[in-house]
């Protein structure tokens, strides 16, 4: 990867993952939510951060349409643009999970090449796992509920290279975990929140 400076260091603290761990009787880990604009993303991140937290379990939530309010606000949605906000949303969730917290970073996420770059630098770190969840929801679907009407604008040619209808969404190849409608209903976010909270279980995170 690039880097322009010259002459840096990496700081160590005494302080370290492990020892925070320990205070918060957790492991740090990225829970990564990629789909479809109104498939459900938010949702699931706010419904698997209620649960965790109900289970005395510290988590904080990335929301790719939060930090573009912000942190992101440069960025646009053209590939490079979406590229580096998936970048730097990576590198935040690193050090949220360093910090030894359940990171859930819900973006739409479209490239797969982002998410594998991603993926790539977050377990570079040995110590940080990342999960994938897929929402794999319908377009019809994503269209039909339209919280946001951005559909709308996109199909009247107002908004240009919206994901799905203008632009591209890339389906995940390796996702830990995939979550469909089942008989033409989509399951309920209590439901889906549970379905990771198991698997992180499983996986040992929440000890
Ligand atoms: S990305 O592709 O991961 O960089 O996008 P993300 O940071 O998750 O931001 C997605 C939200 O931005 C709004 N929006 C658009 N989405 C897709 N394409 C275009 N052109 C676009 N313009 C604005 C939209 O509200 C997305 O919110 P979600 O939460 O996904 O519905």
């Amino acid at each position: 990867t690039l880097n322009n400076s010259t002459n840096i260091f990496w700081q160590e603290c005494p302080v370290g993952k492990v020892e925070r761990q320990k205070l918060l009787n957790q492991k740090g880990c990225v829970v990564w939510i990629t789909g479809l604009s109104g498939s459900g993303k938010s949702t699931l991140a706010c419904s698997l951060s209620r649960e965790l937290h109900s289970k005395g379990k510290l988590s904080y939530i990335l929301d790719g349409d939060n930090l573009r309010h912000g942190l992101n606000k440069d960025l646009g949605f053209k590939a490079e643009d979406r590229a580096e906000n998936i970048r730097r949303v990576g590198e935040v969730a690193k050090l949220f999970s360093d910090a030894g917290l359940i990171c859930i970073a819900s973006l739409i996420s479209p490239y797969r090449k982002d998410r594998d770059a991603c993926r790539a630098m977050l377990s570079d770190a040995s110590f940080i796992e990342a999960r994938l969840v897929f929402m794999n929801m319908p377009l019809e679907l994503c269209e039909s509920r339209d919280a946001k009407g951005l559909y709308k604008l996109a199909r009247a040619g107002k908004i240009k290279g919206f994901t799905g209808i203008d632009d591209p969404y890339e389906r995940p190849l390796n996702c830990e975990i995939e979550i469909e409608q089942k008989d033409g209903v989509c399951p309920k976010p209590a439901a889906l929140a549970g379905q990771v909270v198991s698997y992180l279980e499983e996986k040992g995170f929440l000890q």
